[in-house]
C-alpha cells in the first residue's frame, strides 16, 4: 500500500517531459511510471499538470531567533511551501549570528520545532572561525559557509585576512555576499549626512566587482566551490563570463535584480544590499541568466516589517521578501516567453541540489525525496496582499500580473499547500545537509 499516487502528471525536468504516474512511500518516490498496482491512501490527479521538483531555494534570512514581531520559521517556511519551495537555506546574520557551533544547532532546533518546509543551515564565516567551520561545514551537517565581504544588514563581516585564511582552512562550498568594504567605507565618507539619489548610489557597481575581481584570485589560488551570491550588475557578469568552465565559481541571481532597476519608485521598500541597479545592469543579469551563465535563483527574502521600512533612509534596513514568489515570477517569465520551463527546473531544483550536494532533492526519480509542485499554465493573475503569507504583509511586486502559486505543494509527500493556502501545516520538514564524499 502506497501513501500517495500522483496520477498522469506531466513530470517535467531540465531536459525532459513524461506523462507518468508517481508513488510515495515513507516520504520518499519509490515508483514512477504506468499504473503501480497495488492501492494507496491518498490518490491525486495531475491530468493537464505539470510535475516539478520542490524549489530549493538556496538564500533566505528567516531572522529566528532574537526579532521579535518579525518574520520567524513558522510564517517563513509556510510562505515558502505556499509558493512552490520546499527546501529553503536560511543565512546566518541571525543574533545571535550562526558562527559557532552553539548558534548553528540552536537554529537547527528551532527550524525543527517550526519549519514545515525543509532547511540547510549556512554556517557563517568570522574572524578565528577556521576551525568550527570546518568541524561545522566541512565535516559536519552545515549547508556551506557564508561570507560577507561587505557590510550589510546583521553583525557579519569579514576582513580579507579573515577571508584568506577560509580560503586556506575549509574546502566546502562557500556562498559570498560580494560588496567590497573598502568601496563602501569610502561612499560611507562621501555621503556621510546627506541622502544619495538612490541606493545605488552609496553602494556603486565598483564595490560588487572589486569583490568579485579578489574572489577570482583567491579560488584562482585555492581553488574551491564558490557560490557568488545576488549577482547584480553586467561589470560582475563580464569578469565572471571569462572564468567560467575554468574556475568553480557559480552564480546565484536575486528576482529583485531581474524585476526592478533602481528608478522603480520603491523607496526604502526597494532599498536592498546589493541595490538595485541601472537598466543596464538588469537586462545584463537577464541576459547573463539566459545564456546560462547564472546557476541558481536565490530569493534573498530579507523580511523586514513595514514599520522599518517607513524610516529614514539611513536607519531603515536593507532587504527584500520574496521567498513565495519565486515561482509565480519565473513562471510569468515563461509565460510572457522570457525563459524555458525546463530552464526554470534547472534553476531553481536541479542545480540548487547539485551545487549544495542535496542528493535526495532536486528530482523527480525513484530514490528522491517526495517534494513535489503540480501546477497547470494559466493566466496570470493580479497580485494582492491576500496573497502574501509572509508576516511582513507586503512585497514589491503588488500589483503587477504574475503567476499564481501552484495548485499543489508536496512536502515529504505530504500536501501542504493548495493554490496558495496552507493546507496542513501540521508536519515539519527536515534538515538538509550536503552528501560528503567518502
Ligand atoms: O539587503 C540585504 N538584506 N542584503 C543582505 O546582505 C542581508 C539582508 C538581510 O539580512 O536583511
Ligand atoms: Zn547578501
Ligand atoms: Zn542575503
Amino acid at each position: 500500500m502506497y501513501d500517495l499516487i500522483i496520477e498522469d502528471g506531466t513530470i517535467l525536468s531540465s531536459t525532459s517531459r513524461w506523462v507518468a504516474d508517481i508513488a510515495v512511500e515513507g516520504g520518499e518516490i519509490v515508483y514512477i511510471g504506468p499504473r503501480p498496482g497495488g492501492g494507496a491512501r491518498e490518490r491525486v490527479s495531475a491530468i493537464g499538470r505539470f510535475v516539478v521538483p520542490g524549489f530549493i531555494d538556496g538564500h533566505v534570512h528567516f531572522r529566528d531567533p532574537g526579532h521579535p514581531g518579525k518574520e520567524d520559521w513558522a510564517s517563513g517556511s509556510r510562505a515558502a511551501a505556499s509558493g512552490g519551495v520546499t527546501t529553503v537555506c536560511d543565512m546566518p546574520n541571525t543574533s545571535p549570528p550562526t558562527i559557532t557551533g552553539e548558534a548553528w544547532r540552536e537554529k537547527a532546533a528551532l527550524a525543527a520545532s517550526r519549519s514545515v518546509v525543509n532547511y540547510g543551515l549556512w554556517f557563517g564565516a568570522a574572524a578565528g572561525g577556521v576551525e568550527e567551520a570546518r568541524r561545522m561545514v566541512d565535516e559536519g551537517p552545515a549547508c556551506g559557509i557564508k561570507v560577507f565581504m561587505g557590510a550589510s544588514t546583521g553583525p557579519l563581516l569579514v576582513d580579507d585576512a579573515t577571508l584568506v585564511e577560509f580560503f586556506k582552512g575549509t574546502r566546502s562550498l562557500m556562498g559570498v555576499h560580494a560588496e567590497d568594504e573598502g568601496v563602501l567605507q569610502a561612499q560611507r565618507l562621501l555621503w556621510e549626512g546627506r541622502v544619495p539619489p538612490t541606493h545605488h548610489d552609496s553602494r556603486p557597481a565598483e564595490a560588487a566587482v572589486v569583490a568579485v575581481r579578489r574572489l577570482v584570485e583567491l579560488t584562482r589560488a585555492f581553488p574551491r566551490p564558490v557560490h557568488i551570491c545576488h549577482v547584480s550588475t553586467e561589470a560582475e557578469v563580464a569578469l565572471l563570463e571569462t572564468t567560467r568552465g575554468v574556475l568553480p565559481i557559480t552564480l546565484e541571481a536575486s528576482p529583485h535584480h531581474l524585476w526592478f532597476n533602481h528608478e522603480q519608485p520603491l523607496g526604502n521598500f526597494g532599498k536592498v544590499n546589493p541595490p538595485l541597479r541601472p537598466e543596464a545592469d538588469r537586462r545584463a543579469v537577464w541576459a547573463a541568466l539566459r545564456r546560462g551563465l547564472i546557476d541558481t535563483i536565490g530569493s534573498d527574502h530579507a523580511p523586514h516589517t513595514r514599520e522599518e521600512k517607513e524610516r529614514g533612509y539611513a536607519e531603515a534596513p536593507a532587504g527584500i521578501p520574496g521567498v513565495e514568489f519565486i515561482f509565480s515570477l519565473l513562471l510569468s517569465a515563461v509565460r510572457q516567453g522570457r525563459i524555458g520551463l525546463e530552464r526554470v527546473v534547472q534553476l531553481c531544483a536541479e542545480a540548487p541540489a547539485q551545487r549544495f550536494g542535496f542528493v535526495r532533492k532536486g528530482r523527480v526519480a525513484v530514490g528522491a525525496d517526495a517534494d513535489l509542485v503540480l501546477f497547470r499554465e494559466g493566466e496570470l493573475v493580479r497580485l494582492t496582499a491576500d496573497h502574501i503569507l509572509s508576516r511582513v504583509g507586503w512585497s514589491p511586486y503588488l500589483g503587477q500580473n504574475l503567476a499564481p502559486k501552484p495548485e499543489m505543494v508536496f512536502v515529504g509527500g505530504r500536501l501542504v499547500s493548495k493554490a496558495g493556502v496552507i493546507v496542513d501545516d501540521s508536519g515539519r520538514g527536515a534538515l538538509v545537509s550536503p552528501a560528503r564524499e567518502g
